[in-house]
């Protein structure tokens, strides 16, 4: 173990570093088009409920954990727990959190490398660079390693920098660009035509669509995955705040940043979407769906950008970049928790532990990218709609129920004067509500 531990240099570092993780690409691609897809403001709204019923609770459960800890997740469940059994599985599920956050990052790169080429796309677009355009544009094998590369190549140099001069300087760089990159291209896209018809699909709920479970299902993945919840992550920032910091307000405005970009992401995409359609670009499916996913992000939006013409091409450029910067933030964020357990359970130097971790993880790419067909959707929904449910309602059980009361209870008061409410109610709460809440949406997505 390591004489003194890192930590964030302040409550603002934290703040940056955490939504900085929690603000990617689920943010800003997944929740609009899962929106878009799934009954719109009906969305918007099942969303809000979990993420503050569910997903925030479960994330303080993991804060506290490793701030108590004040170690890696492996390391933290071992601490909490008392028994020698409950002590193995505590283990098992640290690992297990590894693995899941590293599989993720294994995709999450591939379609983060997608984003660099198309933001260089638009460059050589407009500089008449036709062939590398289009070999930019078109998917190909080469093309997601090159750029997978790349993106991983990012990841790795800043995490190699450590917590401080790495995480923390570059995420509170990245992230106020980012809000101010997606506030003035709502500002354009809403002076387009078509765009107030998008705002309504967005904003007017369908109220028959709510109690649908699959959108549940999907409300609570994406939750989930835009807190980045399970894996660690969370659990290994949590272990970089100061003891006197209050963490059930600090949780509740990283809670509160990220679904505000989602649904501020939501105002730029959706009614993008409708401009479009006034562009002559096709946005419905043959089923009269509205486009999502890849599409949507990959086909519509592209030709949008290039019907609008050179502003246009300027605002596809800077879409991608803040796309780019999105998921860096939040690339930094899984790949620092294999190289937290490295450095603190094999002894390896920090700089070692980012390559090797990020090499291992990149290998995990390379053979996603190499099995795209077969693998990359099985991946995305073996990490994000089980495991990560899975981890969460671990994390749940072991703050609920593991950890010594009174351990508990001390840890949770400590920099929380004045928060009394959430010392009372959060206790129970995760103790017997977001348990049961967890394991009947899981039931229910094992049998969807
Ligand atoms: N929350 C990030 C997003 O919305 C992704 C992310 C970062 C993540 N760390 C994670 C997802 C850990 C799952 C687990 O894009």
């Amino acid at each position: 173990m390591q004489a003194t531990r890192s930590q964030f240099s302040s409550k603002l570092g934290f703040i940056m570093a955490a939504t900085g993780s929690a603000v990617g690409l689920g943010n800003i691609w997944g929740f609009p088009t899962q929106a878009a897809s799934n009954g719109g403001a009906a969305f918007v709204l099942v969303y809000l409920a979990l993420a503050f019923c569910l997903a925030y609770p479960a994330l303080m459960a993991e804060l506290f954990i490793g701030r108590y800890a004040n170690a890696n997740s492996v390391n933290a469940f071992k601490k909490i727990a008392a028994g020698s059994k409950s002590r193995k599985l505590g283990i098992a599920i640290g690992f297990y959190g590894i693995i899941v956050g590293s599989l993720i990052l294994g995709f999450y790169s591939i379609v983060a490398g997608w984003m660099i080429a198309y933001s260089l796309e638009t460059i050589a677009y407009v500089s008449q660079q036709q062939d590398i355009a289009t070999w930019l544009a078109e998917f190909s094998t080469l093309r997601n390693i090159v750029f997978c590369f790349l993106f991983m190549l990012f990841t790795i140099l800043i995490i190699a920098d450590g917590v401080q001069s790495g995480i923390e300087k570059w995420s509170s760089r990245l992230m106020p660009m980012l809000v101010i990159i997606i506030l003035i291209l709502i500002a354009y896209v809403l002076t387009q035509k078509g765009a107030i018809e998008g705002l309504k699909v967005y904003l007017v709920p369908d109220f028959s669509r709510v109690m649908n479970p699959k959108l549940l299902i999907n409300a609570l993945g994406q939750a989930f995955f835009s807190l980045s919840l399970g894996v660690g992550t969370m659990l290994i920032y949590g272990s970089y705040i100061s003891k006197n910091e209050n963490l059930p307000i600090l949780g509740g405005i990283v809670t509160l940043v990220d679904i505000g970009v989602a649904i501020i992401a939501g105002l730029l995409i959706i009614p993008a979407m409708y401009v479009a359609l006034q562009n002559g670009v096709q946005i419905f499916s043959s089923t009269g769906q509205l486009l999502s996913e890849d599409t949507l992000v990959f086909n519509v939006l592209p030709a949008l950008f290039k019907a609008l013409g050179t502003p246009g091409l300027l605002f596809g450029f800077a879409f991608f970049c803040l796309m780019v910067i999105a998921a860096l933030t939040s690339s930094i964020s899984m790949l620092e928790i294999a190289v937290v357990y490295a450095i603190e359970n094999h002894g390896i130097k920090r700089k070692q532990a980012a390559w090797l971790a990020g090499g291992i993880i990149f290998i995990i790419s390379l053979v996603i990218i190499l099995n795209f067909d077969p693998l990359f959707g099985y991946v995305i929904t073996v990490t994000t709609r089980y495991s990560q449910p899975l981890l969460g309602l671990a994390m749940c059980l072991f703050a609920g129920w593991v950890w010594q009361r009174n351990a508990m209870l001390e840890e949770i008061k400590q920099g929380a004067a004045g928060s009394e409410w959430f010392w009372k109610i959060w206790p129970i709460y995760v103790r017997y509500i977001c348990p049961i809440l967890i394991l009947i949406m899981l039931i229910h997505s094992f049998s969807a």
